[in-house]
């Protein structure tokens, strides 16, 4: 692997970002820059490194992709707008669900997304801008897993051999690929962030669909959306480093109200982790366990099992898919 890491102990964040907002200014030049903004951590810094350096020449989307969590854009859209960084919503709902349609392997559905992503969606909204490059927010650990062969993170493009400039019509610039996590949370707080977006727990590029096994329909992800919304607000208090619901493919014998009832299962995952190459499932109360079990099954339609993930990564990883 090419790039270097840097590490927290040498990471300077105000000389990092002077560094940064430089060299997105001198690879732009006079010309523009699109940027997708998700409201993690990762692309939130990046677009405020990008604002720096290129003002109003820097558009900022947020793609509603159908995947995302319930008032996540409302959300990203207002803090931005505080912060006087205007972003656009771009719906982009349709182009994701057609793309992932009868897809079921986990591989596929991570390569559907990458195409709608940088192909279908962003290739025109790039051309119409009339921007050359686009900015992104891949870290270090998204490139060493994918490069590792262990799963494809949806925002690695050049690391796989793919020259962005020919496939899609523009130039990827990655100003944090050199830091993990914990780095890119240090240059949010220097950048002034509130906290909730400098410690708000990672979320993945492919979004809900990372968390639904088989078919990533708007049903089954809707299904997902709701047990997260649960298991985020049970378990916001706690100190872990991720928290999440999966909707598993295969339905269970359930019953309710004294009728048999053949109903979907969700997984919870809760991780202890300071960089996400390993993690250890957190030691939660099982009175927290099963609150967000009754919750879930009372809450989300149609789910009669809830099951808490114990396994450690490795062999688990943090998402399912
Ligand atoms: P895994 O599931 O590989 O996840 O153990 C490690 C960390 O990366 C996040 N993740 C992603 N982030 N694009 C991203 O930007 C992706 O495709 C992706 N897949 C997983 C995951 O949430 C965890 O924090």
């Amino acid at each position: 692997m090419k790039i270097k890491e840097i590490k927290l102990k040498d990471l300077k964040p105000a000389a990092f970002i002077a560094d940064q907002v430089a060299e997105i200014k001198a690879a732009v030049g006079n010309g523009r820059a699109v940027n997708a903004l998700s409201g993690g951590v990762d692309s939130s810094v990046v677009t405020l490194l990008g604002h720096r350096a290129l003002g109003s020449r820097l558009k900022t989307y947020f793609i509603e992709n159908g995947l995302m969590r319930e008032g996540e854009a409302r959300q990203v859209v207002a803090l931005f707008r505080k912060m006087g960084v205007p972003v656009q919503v771009k719906d982009a709902r349709q182009q994701f669900f057609r793309a992932l349609k009868g897809i079921t392997d986990p591989e596929e559905k991570r390569e559907a997304i990458t195409q709608t992503f940088y192909k279908t969606v962003f290739g025109p909204l790039v051309k119409k801008s009339g921007a050359r490059f686009l900015l992104q927010g891949t870290n270090y650990t998204d490139v060493e897993e994918t490069v590792a062969g262990i799963k494809r993170q949806h925002n690695i493009l050049a690391q796989l051999g793919i020259d962005t400039e020919k496939c899609y019509g523009y130039i990827v610039l990655e100003p944090v690929i050199q830091l993990r996590k914990t780095g890119i949370r240090k240059l949010a707080q220097a950048l002034g962030f509130p906290q909730s977006v400098s410690d708000r727990p990672p979320f993945p590029g492919p979004a809900l669909s990372a968390r639904v096994i088989g078919e990533c329909t708007p049903e089954r992800v809707e299904l997902v959306r709701k047990a997260t919304r649960i298991v985020e607000a049970e378990l916001a208090g706690t100190k872990a480093f991720q928290y999440l619901a999966i909707l598993h493919q295969d339905k269970v014998t359930g019953m309710r109200k004294g009728k048999r009832e053949f109903g979907f299962q969700i997984e919870v995952r809760c991780w202890d982790s300071t960089d996400a190459i390993t993690g250890t499932p957190t030691a939660l109360p099982f009175r927290t366990l099963t609150r967000i079990a009754d919750r879930i099954t009372s809450e989300v339609p149609g789910v009669v099992s809830v099951t808490y993930n114990i396994a450690q990564k490795p062999p688990s990883t943090i998402e399912a898919v």
